[in-house]
């Protein structure tokens, strides 16, 4: 990985545990926190997030308290999509499931507590004006909640089972998965002072490479190498889900993924930043094989 984002995968793996160690709170709680979000992981949200940054020259450490925010709120979301009432995955980031571990009740506190925490943290940020603080908390909570990642989540369920359209799958994916990392851009495109027409490039730009993402996502649920991916492979046929590949097929689902991200690519050069570590990102997110 290039040299600075991995100084940032470091800075926000640092910064994690800080956080729930300084919680008076149960240690059982603490504990499955800290499981999941130890567990390892990619970190591309926070990674966007201070690449975004990055792009309008700014010191990073003011998008740190969000960035650690935002990877709360995507671990609690992984906790809850593997429980047994949802996609019943026993493995994730390589390691036994949240619930596996702590069990049912935990696990669903465990995500709980990471949600709520995330706001606390975002809150609290020190280093970012009082309004600024107020839209993105305002933001977070929009692109995680029922207009956000749980709606695209309760639409992923509906979807077990049934033929569903590709309008009604792009819905899927682009709340389920996009909408938080569309956040991650537009966060660090707020906290950068990006006008107007640049924050609007920016939202469209991480919408495909959100669409792009998931579809890589289901695509490597098929021809992913378990140990690589750290989930088990097959678990969406398992479940009976509609994804890119079912609807597609496997070369369908790579052709679209190929368009998102070329899509993606040619709306980051019209912002007119330094974006070089955001293509590193695109790159990634095109070819990656976890
Ligand atoms: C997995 O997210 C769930 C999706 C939204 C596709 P990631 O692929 O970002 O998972 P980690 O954080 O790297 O484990
Ligand atoms: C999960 O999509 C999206 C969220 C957790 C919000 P998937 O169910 O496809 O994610 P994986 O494959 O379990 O990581
Ligand atoms: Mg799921
Ligand atoms: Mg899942
Ligand atoms: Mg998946």
């Amino acid at each position: 990985m290039e040299w600075l984002l991995r100084q940032y995968k470091e800075q926000i793996e640092q910064q994690l545990p800080v956080y729930i160690e300084s919680l008076r709170a149960p240690e059982t709680i603490k504990e499955a926190m800290l499981y999941s979000l130890q567990a390892g992981g990619k970190r591309i949200r926070p990674l966007l997030l201070l690449a975004t940054l990055h792009a309008f020259r700014k010191q990073v450490d003011i998008g740190i308290a969000v960035a650690c925010g935002l990877e709360m709120i995507h671990t609690y979301s992984l906790i809850h999509d593997d429980l047994p009432s949802m996609d019943n995955d026993d493995l994730r980031r390589g390691k036994p499931t949240n619930h596996k571990v702590f069990g049912e009740a935990n696990a669903i506190l465990a995500g709980d507590a990471l949600l709520t925490y995330a706001f606390q943290v975002v809150a609290d940020a020190e280093a970012i004006s009082p309004d600024v603080k107020v839209r993105l908390i305002s933001e977070l909570a929009k692109a995680a909640g029922p207009e956000g990642m749980v709606g695209g989540q309760v639409a992923d369920l509906e979807g077990e089972g049934k033929m569903i359209h590709l309008q009604q799958l792009e819905y899927i994916h682009r709340h389920k998965t996009g909408k938080l990392l569309q956040y991650s851009v537009r966060a660090g495109a707020i906290l950068g002072e990006a006008t107007e027409k640049q924050l609007t490039l920016l939202t469209l730009f991480a919408d495909h490479l959100g669409l792009a993402f998931q579809i890589r996502d289901d695509i490597l649920d098929i021809e992913g190498d378990e140990q690589k991916i750290g989930k088990k492979v097959g678990s969406d046929i398992e479940n009976d889900k509609s994804t890119y590949p079912s609807l597609l097929t496997l070369d369908g689902a790579k052709k679209k993924l190929y368009d998102h991200m070329k899509e993606a690519r040619k709306l980051l050069d019209e912002v007119g930043v330094d974006a070089s570590l955001l293509h590193y990102i695109c790159n990634i997110v095109e070819t990656r094989d976890h």
